[in-house]
């Protein structure tokens, strides 16, 4: 007869590939695996549609590299935030939707978008464009971000030590990126010095918090 311990056996009945264990210890510490991973599609959908709208964003911060470069670094640390949270969505046997209109549709931020109006071809009117608009832009769009990554926070801190771990990586991260914003909105829009603290990354988005165990070089 098998040594009986405390963790040899559970709620999932050995060999059985239908369940996981994983999700079952969250459930018993009061949280729905189901509901929580819903909730990360729905936060890195902003991630992703951010990395997306930033893009646009930056290179509409025509002529002001320090801010370009600021966007840059925020910009590839919302894809290393998508990359980070993907594999968890499917530990806990979720998916990605197949159409990326229904990703971008449910994701927990509002659309960035360069905050000028589109002409009848559906391109950009320029002419009245105002960098301090783009940067309220990049602010509002950070500090969206830090509310859901500090929900998720406040979801797993006691039931889910993994989810928990990622989502105060990105938040650390976040608050990064609120103080870029709020530093150079200040200044361009109000002529204010207002300090981050910090400093441009080593190299582009580099993700001090998020990229510390990349699976390779690519993410
Ligand atoms: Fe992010
Ligand atoms: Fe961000």
């Amino acid at each position: 007869m098998a040594e009986e311990t405390d963790h040899g056996s559970g709620a999932v009945e050995p060999g059985d590939t239908s369940k996981r264990v994983g999700a079952e210890v969250i459930r018993e510490r009061g949280v729905d695996p189901e509901e929580l991973r819903e909730k990360l599609i729905d936060a890195i959908g902003a991630e992703f549609t951010t990395y997306y709208y930033y893009t646009n964003l930056r290179m509409h911060l025509a002529g002001e590299e320090d801010y370009k470069e600021i966007t840059e670094d925020a910009r590839l640390e919302d894809r290393a935030h998508f990359e980070l949270v993907v594999p968890r969505v499917y530990e806990l046997e979720g998916s990605l939707p197949n159409d990326i209109r229904d990703f971008a549709d449910r994701a927990s931020c509002p659309d960035a978008e360069v905050p000028t109006p589109m002409d009848d071809d559906g391109g950009f009117d320029t002419s009245d464009l105002d960098v301090a608009d783009i940067l309220e832009v990049l602010l509002e769009a950070e500090r969206c971000a830090i509310r859901t990554w500090s929900e998720i926070c406040d979801l797993t801190r006691e039931a889910d030590p993994r989810t928990y771990d990622m989502a105060q990586r990105i938040l650390n991260e976040e608050m990064d990126h609120e103080a870029w914003f709020i530093e150079l909105l200040s200044k361009e829009r109000d002529d204010e010095i207002n300090p981050a603290g910090h400093f441009a990354r080593g190299e582009p988005g580099d993700a001090p918090y998020t990229k510390n165990n990349p699976f390779n070089d690519s993410a």
